[in-house]
């Protein structure tokens, strides 16, 4: 069963599943394949860092999959979209923080959000955009589809991308950046060379076989190398 989700720019779709529900990131969406490379590697860092992110599961379309949706639009779509997507588990009941609910988040869970933003160069947590829910009165992190935007232009990476500096100025949580600046080293001392690969493990060769490198190893490698070359410079800050 498969139901529309009105509120998101990415055309997620809710996957029912005898395993339960999943907000699901289609392949065939405008965002395409690197979004949903860019969600697990952030997911699988953000919860390196100690933060909630929705469980994350491969979601199998067949080409005929039946719609609850009467819409041409997401048909094209669902047609689009055969093989795997990425599904997140749905949390039933959550809802976007009020202001007052996202001032008495603690500095150090604030500090965490800002340096995993800057370290996967994320623009897309603003007041605005949130992209954080509350579920069992905890915050939990979503939609990191925009991140990584380095992937779109794997041509004009150099060794010294990695450390350009990010404007994190329209952030959710600018208004608490001397928090990141007090918490920033030991956030990127936590950080393992391991951790970094293992994120970037988990994606499905599936993903990687559209970056366009001769093989999902090579793709992964260079992920790898951008993301550890990048919490380098942040260390060094
Ligand atoms: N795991 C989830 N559980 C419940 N609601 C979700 C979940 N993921 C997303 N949503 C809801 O769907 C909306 C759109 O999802 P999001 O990941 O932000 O996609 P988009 O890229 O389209 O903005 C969110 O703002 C939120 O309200
Ligand atoms: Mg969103």
């Amino acid at each position: 069963m498969l139901q529309r989700l009105r509120s998101g720019s990415s055309s997620p779709v809710v996957v029912a599943t005898k395993g339960g529900r999943f907000v699901t990131k289609l392949r065939g969406s405008g965002q395409g394949v690197l979004s949903l490379i860019a969600e697990i590697i952030v997911a699988e860092i953000a919860e390196h860092l100690g933060l909630a992110v929705p469980e994350r599961v491969l979601i199998e379309l067949p080409s005929d999959v039946e719609s609850d949706d009467e819409n041409d639009e997401l048909a094209d779509l669902l047609r689009f979209s055969a093989g795997t997507n990425l599904g997140f588990r749905w949390l039933d009941d959550a809802r976007t923080p009020r202001p007052e609910e996202l001032r008495a988040l603690d500095d150090e869970f604030v500090a965490r959000v800002l340096f995993l933003d800057e370290l996967v160069t994320n623009l897309d947590r603003s007041p605005q955009n949130p992209n954080l829910l509350f579920w069992k009165r905890q915050p939990w992190l979503i939609d990191h589809g925009a991140a990584l935007p380095f992937h779109h232009h794997w041509d004009l990476v150099d060794h010294d991308t990695p450390g350009d500096p990010m404007d994190l100025s329209g952030h959710l949580f600018a208004d608490r950046l001397p928090s990141l600046d007090r918490h920033r080293a030991p956030l990127a001392a936590s950080l393992t060379r391991d951790a970094i690969e293992q994120a970037t493990a988990t994606v499905p060769d599936a993903f990687y076989s559209a970056v366009g490198t001769d093989s999902a190893l090579r793709a992964r490698a260079a992920y790898a190398a951008f993301l550890w070359l990048r919490l380098e410079a942040l260390r060094g800050q």
